[in-house]
């Protein structure tokens, strides 16, 4: 690719992910690499500019990271954040000491005076909110170098070498916490190392479509469609580049949200690829049948979808390509600039094993989850999957607690519908981050009418979170709640009464089993 290329060398920090996702959004394509990046191997890549990320560590220990300091020496820029520009400070000769007196470390929001002339600081405001979490402070910068910002507590919050372009700042500007962190990137990117931000979807997917071309040649490749956000982009991408080379192999096990299996074929059937649904839900239905116990349920659907897909995949013979959608996320929890194990990081556990290939096509393993999205709708995939929430592998039968039955999953699927209606009504779909109903295996009595009745409890649940990982119930408004469970009582048969889950995560899950 001929993009402009910035470098985020990773030195162990909680936010490299996020500054990454910065430099992008300022339209520049950048990659996170390794501290242990062989300096050949940077300059092959030839960036415009190299940010070092923060790390957890203590220059002055034996084990910290540290870059061979040639890097300082090749002419690109360099922005050191945190850790990062105590290394710089460390690599350059000056001086890093521990806090060990609490008034000299920070933590949180601090107010700093910035040079506003200095091109990292150019046209911003001079007194500024900042976010400061470290141990270790400089007390000496190296020759070359001066402060362009200072905290009450801290002389070198900012320090540049204006001629070496080289930069450091002791606070996090990749945060929503330092209030013109965006913009003092930005300069970085643009006036410093006079990036003109020509990263666009479109231009991806232009290159894209013309690698994967040059790679498949006139060979086949085989995609397991999901539905998902991930595969559903892939395999937009592939139908533009390669169209009837490609098989996608969509398992429905009917566990899928209401008219999910349909929307998903409706999407993809007439996309000029393979498409191949398999209708497999009395197959999993009856596998399921009477199993209460949810590692038990997921274990016999994570089974059964590989049989499915491999009994598939056998049908269609040697394919030269598999399609994985994975994403740059899962790229970098992987392990950085580790091949081998970034290979087997797969959104479809185990399928390689048993399907016959010769590589791995991963197109989207550069994209974060919101450019995956903005892909999908530069390619023109339907707006409902490119939005389309997380949904688990297993589908709803992780969602009806206790046994399944056809008439439990038509029951929660109305149910559902109806909450995802009203939800995307208020116009709440986009901002809360996953949202669905569960079917308990709870009943209790109701008056409907005059008569008595003795049915399920439903269950609702909204949550608001960033990485899944922790999350947050949603202050869906009451009158949203009353309106939803209106209409499920009266429109769903079987379910007599509504809660909704206020706990967040953790303590509970995000799903219930
Ligand atoms: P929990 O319930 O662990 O869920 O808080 C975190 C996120 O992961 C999704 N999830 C799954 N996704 N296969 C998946 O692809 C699974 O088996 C699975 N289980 C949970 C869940 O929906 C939430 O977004």
């Amino acid at each position: 690719m001929s993009h402009e290329l910035v470098l985020v060398l990773d030195f162990g920090g909680q936010y490299n992910q996020l500054i990454a996702r910065r430099v992008r959004e300022h339209k520049i394509y950048c990659e996170v690499k390794s501290y242990k990046t062989p300096i050949e191997e940077i300059k092959a890549m030839n960036p415009k500019g190299i940010i070092f990320t923060g790390g957890p560590n203590s220059v002055y220990l034996d084990d910290s990271p540290r870059m061979d300091r040639e890097i300082l020496e090749l002419g690109i820029p360099v922005l050191g954040i945190c850790y990062g520009a105590q290394f710089l400070v460390y690599a350059l000769g000056g001086v890093i000491e521990p806090a060990h007196d609490a008034s000299l470390s920070e933590y949180g929001k601090t107010e700093c005076e910035i040079d506003t002339s200095s091109p990292l600081f150019d046209g911003l405001e001079k007194n500024t909110i900042v976010w400061m979490s470290h141990n270790d402070y400089i007390s000496k910068v190296p020759d070359g170098f001066k402060s362009i910002g200072h905290s009450v507590k801290c002389p070198y919050g900012a320090m540049a070498d204006e001629e070496r372009k080289l930069y450091g700042v002791q606070f996090h500007p990749e945060v929503n916490h330092t209030v013109q962190g965006f913009d003092m990137l930005g300069n970085f990117l643009t006036k410093i190392c006079g990036c003109r931000g020509d990263w666009t979807m479109e231009s991806y997917a232009e290159t894209a479509i013309r690698d994967i071309r040059a790679k498949v040649g006139d060979g086949k490749a085989l995609l397991a469609l999901s539905g998902g956000v991930d595969s559903s982009v892939a395999c937009k991408l592939l139908a533009k580049a390669i169209g009837s080379q490609l098989t996608c192999i969509f398992v429905d096990h009917g566990l899928m949200r209401k008219n999910e299996g349909d929307e998903v074929e409706a999407a993809f059937a007439d996309s000029g690829v393979n498409f191949v649904r398999v209708n497999a839900g009395e197959r999993f239905l009856s596998k399921l049948a009477g199993v209460e116990e949810p590692e038990r349920k997921r274990k016999i659907i994570g089974e059964e979808f590989i049989r499915v897909f491999e009994e598939e995949a056998k049908k269609i013979g040697k394919v030269d390509y598999l399609v994985q959608g994975t994403i740059y996320p899962d790229v970098i929890e992987s392990g950085l600039g580790d091949a081998a194990v970034i290979k087997s990081h797969h959104n479809v556990g185990g399928l390689p094993d048993y399907v016959d290939f010769k590589e791995i096509i991963e197109p989207l393993r550069l994209l974060f989850k919101d450019e995956v999205r903005a892909l999908g709708t530069t390619l023109g995939l339907d707006e409902k999957l490119v939005w389309r929430q997380p949904f688990p592998g297993p589908g709803l039968a992780i969602r009806i607690i206790g046994d399944i039955t056809p008439e439990k999953v038509a029951t929660l699927q109305d149910a559902d519908a109806i909450f995802r209606e009203e939800i995307a009504n208020a116009g709440l779909d986009r901002s809360i981050n996953q949202y669905f109903a569960v079917l308990t295996n709870m009943r209790s009595v109701g008056v409907m009418g005059d008569g008595r009745t003795y049915d399920y409890t439903l269950a609702l649940r909204g949550v608001s979170t960033s990485d899944f990982m922790t999350a947050d119930f949603s202050r869906i408004p009451y009158d949203v709640l009353e309106k939803v469970s209106v209409r499920i009582v009266n429109e769903v048969k079987n379910i007599n009464r509504i809660v909704y889950d206020i706990t967040s995560k953790p303590p509970a899950t995000i799903e219930w089993e």
